[in-house]
């Protein structure tokens, strides 16, 4: 052989050997002992996949196949030798009583993906007609379909939460997240059934994701940073929802938040920040909705530092929470209230940088004509705000 072919056999080994590396190893289920009836626990099946796949090195994948399987609590944690995929084809199905914080709970795993278009079905029509959380604050945590905590590059794609018995996604102390393609589902009446809530986290990104539940699409908690929702269409729900905040001592500030290209159909609110009367400290900064269409949403446009449910809060007197450098630009469609645009500041820590530009809510309603309101905040208003007001 000439050296130029030793060379190319040399290449082509190398090139094969990179290939087959790249491949993840793969831990079927069935292989664990789940079986697709609908009936067996299958967790301790996948426990038992996710021990090997976490401790193998390269990358692993979990294979969820197709079927329906019954889970109860599935809790793991990393770090693990590798990135791990589960890739779920099939449907995973939450006992109807299932307790608990969580359904399926990830602590501390690095690159981690879930993926493939299969269902998480957490089964919580039984769960929200017992949910007595709105008389009762010390009422039982019921289950939430997903809990990611502490994980740094995760991704979350295509995939459905269907019928969380709580909020369908918690993620806390996350690092590079990434929802794409995800699909979010519950009636219009579940209770408490937030789509995805981020706290304490950074770089957290929502794209081309549908999401209609029975509370916030989407809602956004103390130390948020960085978060980009982009193409999300929401509907049923209550929004997409910054807050509450100033309710606990403590919270961290809430800052680049970035909210682009979403469509909200007959939603409670459109886009909200929120935050207690009196209470506790907080900030809320650098904060932009733009190109938002609202389809017959409720209160389109609002900012209501006065939040308080239920009558649940003790103390009178304005919001201790800081609103500043907010824009809110080219925002179109209908509002199902007279009252579109709503910012209803803190009088003891007045909204600062507050902008409107290019609004236009039309309101065909019975309650008189529409109007824009604007208290402890003079935002400035540029191409046309309809309805008027706030000048
Ligand atoms: C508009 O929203 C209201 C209040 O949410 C609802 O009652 C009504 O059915 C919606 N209209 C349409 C056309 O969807």
């Amino acid at each position: 052989m000439d050296s130029k072919t030793v060379f190319s056999k040399i290449y082509l080994l190398f090139l094969y050997v990179s290939i087959v590396q790249a491949q993840p190893t793969v831990f079927d289920i069935t292989k664990f002992g789940a079986v697709a009836d609908g009936k067996a626990d299958t967790s301790q099946a996948i426990l038992s996949a996710w021990k090997e796949a976490c401790a193998a090195t390269g990358s692993s994948k979990i294979l969820i196949p197709a079927g329906t399987f019954l889970s109860g609590v599935v809790s793991v944690e990393g770090p693990c030798k590798g990135g791990i995929e589960i890739e779920v084809q099939g449907t995973l199905q939450a006992p109807p009583d299932l307790q608990g914080e969580g359904w399926f709970n990830f602590d501390h795993v690095d690159e981690f993906t879930i993926s493939g278009k299969g269902t998480f079905d957490g089964q919580g029509e039984s769960a929200w007609k017992a949910n007595n959380c709105a008389k009762d604050p010390k009422c039982k945590p019921m289950p939430m379909n997903f809990r990611f905590n502490f994980i740094k590059k995760g991704l979350v794609r295509d995939v459905t939460s269907l019928n969380s018995k709580n909020f369908h996604v918690n993620v806390l102390g996350c690092e590079d997240f990434t929802f794409q393609s995800f699909i979010i589902t519950a009636p219009e009446t579940s209770i408490n059934t937030d789509g995805i809530h981020i706290g304490r986290s950074k770089g957290v990104n929502i794209i081309d994701t549908k999401i209609g539940t029975g509370d916030d699409c989407i809602s956004i908690g103390d130390g948020t940073q960085n978060l980009k929702v982009s193409k999300v269409t929401c509907g049923p729900g209550h929004g997409i929802s910054i807050g509450s905040l100033g309710r606990y001592e403590n919270e961290e500030p809430v800052s680049g938040i970035t909210v682009t290209g979403c469509t909200l159909t007959n939603t409670m609110n459109g886009v909200r920040i929120k935050s207690w009367p009196a209470q506790f400290g907080g900030s809320a900064s650098d904060i932009h909705f733009e190109d938002i269409t609202m389809e017959n949403v409720s209160n389109p446009i609002l900012i209501d530092q006065n939040y308080c449910p239920y009558g649940q809060c003790n103390d009178k007197g304005p919001s201790k929470v800081k609103i500043s450098g907010v824009s809110i630009k080219n925002i179109k469609g209908t509002s199902a209230s007279a009252l579109s645009v709503k910012l209803d500041c803190s009088s003891g820590f007045p909204c600062e940088n507050v902008e409107l530009a290019d609004i236009d809510l039309a309101y065909s309603g019975a309650e008189g004509p529409a109007k824009s309101e604007c208290t402890n905040v003079k935002p400035t208003i540029t191409g046309k705000l309809n309805p008027a007001g706030c000048q």
